[in-house]
């Protein structure tokens, strides 16, 4: 489709409009360019100034990203998350079609901290997961993959004397929550989430494949077994251009006993911090 000139809309927005609906038809496929922007330039007898306000409005949305020398390139679409369930990595990439890895980064029971923040770190773990300051912790961190994309770093912490099993498993290649519920009879009920942003220094940007600076969703998780015992606590740093999270939410009144039990939920102390 073409622009109209004499439109009050202006030119970069209706050429951002028309290669929004392109990708979203499927004409520009998923890691494949754009037009170059003399492409563009020549399509719509534009000025290159133009072709770029339409380029960067797209960069802004998440729909292309730009590879230095190469031009402008379509995204995939973001993985989706509801936060209503209580889902594994691999159920999660199952869900959206896509194979999962892992790839370990450390796997070993902590002893005594090794520095001053290690041991504010042990201490908060073990707070959140009802420990005694002299239990070991089981400290596993992987980053996981969907179709060998690098998608989130997860940080976890189970209490050994429960979960110390797990490192005979092979948690590159199985799934920790089927090891658990399947093998090692812990029966996962209920989390508390908090999700917060934050920006990716330079480890997690090399393990990641991003930027400096990029921005990451922090999903601190705290997983209770069915019998109420915290078994998980959990710290992913998410790509934030790749997942997008879902939530459905109904009306209640300002100060019906429902909202005042949910808030109150949404401030449990085991996760602050
Ligand atoms: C999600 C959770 C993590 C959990 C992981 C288990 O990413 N946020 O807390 O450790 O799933 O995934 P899997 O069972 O695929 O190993």
């Amino acid at each position: 489709m073409g622009i109209d000139k004499s439109s009050f809309m202006p030119l970069y927005y209706q050429i951002a409009n028309n290669l929004r609906r392109d990708i979203k038809k499927g004409k520009y496929q998923p890691n494949t360019a754009l037009p170059s922007e003399y492409q563009l330039m020549a399509q719509y007898g534009v000025s290159r100034g133009t072709v770029r306000d339409a380029i960067k409005m797209l960069l802004a949305e998440g729909l292309v990203t730009r590879q230095r020398g190469r031009g402008s390139f379509v995204t995939s679409p973001k993985i989706e998350q509801s936060l209503l369930k209580l889902l594994s990595f691999t159920e999660l990439m199952q869900s959206q079609g896509k194979t999962p890895s892992a790839k370990v980064i450390v796997s070993k029971v902590l002893h005594s901290p090794s520095d001053d923040t290690e041991k504010s770190k042990m201490a908060e773990v073990a707070h959140a997961l009802r420990l005694s300051l002299q239990e070991r912790i089981l400290f596993i961190e992987r980053l996981r993959l969907g179709d060998e994309e690098p998608l989130v770093i997860e940080r976890s912490y189970f209490p050994a004397s429960m979960l110390e099993a797990l490192l005979e498993y092979d948690i590159e290649h199985e799934s920790i929550y089927t090891i658990m519920e399947n093998e090692l009879d812990i029966k996962l009920g209920h989390a508390e989430q908090s999700i917060e942003a934050k920006v990716s220094d330079n480890i997690e940007s090399e393990i990641l494949q991003i930027s400096p600076g990029s921005p990451m969703l922090l999903i601190k998780r705290l997983a209770y077994a069915v019998a109420g015992e915290p078994v998980e606590y959990a710290e992913d740093l998410y790509r934030a251009d790749r997942l997008k999270l879902r939530i459905s939410t109904k009306r209640s009144l300002p100060h019906s006993r429902e909202s005042d039990s949910e808030s109150l939920h949404m401030i449990k102390p085991d996760l602050q911090g």
